[in-house]
């Protein structure tokens, strides 16, 4: 079986998501909401785009992600998907859209693979959703799973702390994570949960665990692309890490644009017909 590192142009596949689990090469996700950062994502060699309903924050400037509609989410995957070549395209289900309805949630899902064009869909639940995931797995629409820090369930949580430290939430997130690997999910995201409980279930469940928050002992890495970027104001959590200012770098080049207009210098001749 042949190594898939970044510079191998073979679009990444469910399958291929599996293969590298089993060969210990770590799996790379970030979010993106758009086709021009999309591209740079896709030709950087990252694995996976996550078109997460985090879309509602980042995007649109809500406190939650539970006022983003299904309209909006394939507004933006259909974007995003256009401009992914190699990597895996996942679209987040939004809130209202899958709970309690294992046929509306088939609809919704359906939806966004036809309008999207892509490659799967993620939802956040376990045994709560699992009639949603089965009604949408017999239809033949891959899943990636999400536990922990769910984010839909914002106002039942109370806030956006660390989850399962307590031994009952730990031991239905392992539960959980069973029962969607059973049902037929290819991958599981897990959000800010202690590192030993996200290594246990990665190394109970066959398929591969993509954590944010949940430490190393996982198959692979998902974050927000704006906050790693440093483009996000004021969000910092410990699990964060920026590789780049590009805040800072946008608000000095804004700042450099605007002197060279005031200043008549821009345009100059050898910009101007
Ligand atoms: O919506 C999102 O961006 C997500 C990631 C944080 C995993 O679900």
């Amino acid at each position: 079986m042949s190594v898939h590192t970044p510079s191998d142009p073979r679009k990444v596949t469910t399958k291929r998501f599996q293969e590298m689990k089993e060969r210990g090469e770590k799996i790379t996700m970030l979010t993106s909401y758009d086709y021009t950062l999309a591209s740079i994502v896709d030709q950087a060699g990252i694995d996976a785009i996550l078109v997460g309903d985090s879309a509602s924050n980042v995007v649109m400037g809500n406190d939650t992600t539970l006022p983003i509609t299904l309209d909006q989410m394939i507004f933006l995957g259909k974007c995003v998907a256009r401009a992914a070549k190699r990597a895996l395209v996942a679209v987040d289900m939004p809130f209202g859209t899958y709970q309690g309805d294992a046929h509306k949630a088939l609809d919704s899902a359906v939806r966004i693979m036809k309008e999207t064009h892509a490659d799967c869909v993620k939802l956040e639940g376990g045994a709560e959703i699992i009639e949603s995931v089965r009604a949408i797995l017999a239809a033949g629409i891959p899943i990636i799973g999400h536990l922990g820090l769910t984010p839909q369930s914002i106002n039942k949580f109370g806030g956006y702390g660390i989850r399962a430290q307590e031994k009952d939430e730990a031991q239905k997130l392992l539960e959980d994570a069973h029962l969607l690997e059973q049902a037929g999910c290819f991958a599981i995201v897990l959000e800010k949960i202690p590192t030993r409980l996200a290594r246990q279930v990665q190394d109970e469940l066959t398929i591969p665990v993509i954590g944010i928050g949940a430490g190393n002992g996982v198959a692979g890495q998902v974050l927000v692309l704006h906050d790693m970027l440093g483009l996000t104001q004021g969000f910092k959590p410990k699990f964060l890490r920026h590789f780049a200012e590009i805040g800072e770098s946008i608000t000095a080049a804004l700042h450099y644009y605007s002197v060279a207009v005031k200043q008549g210098e821009f345009p100059n001749d050898e910009e101007s017909y």
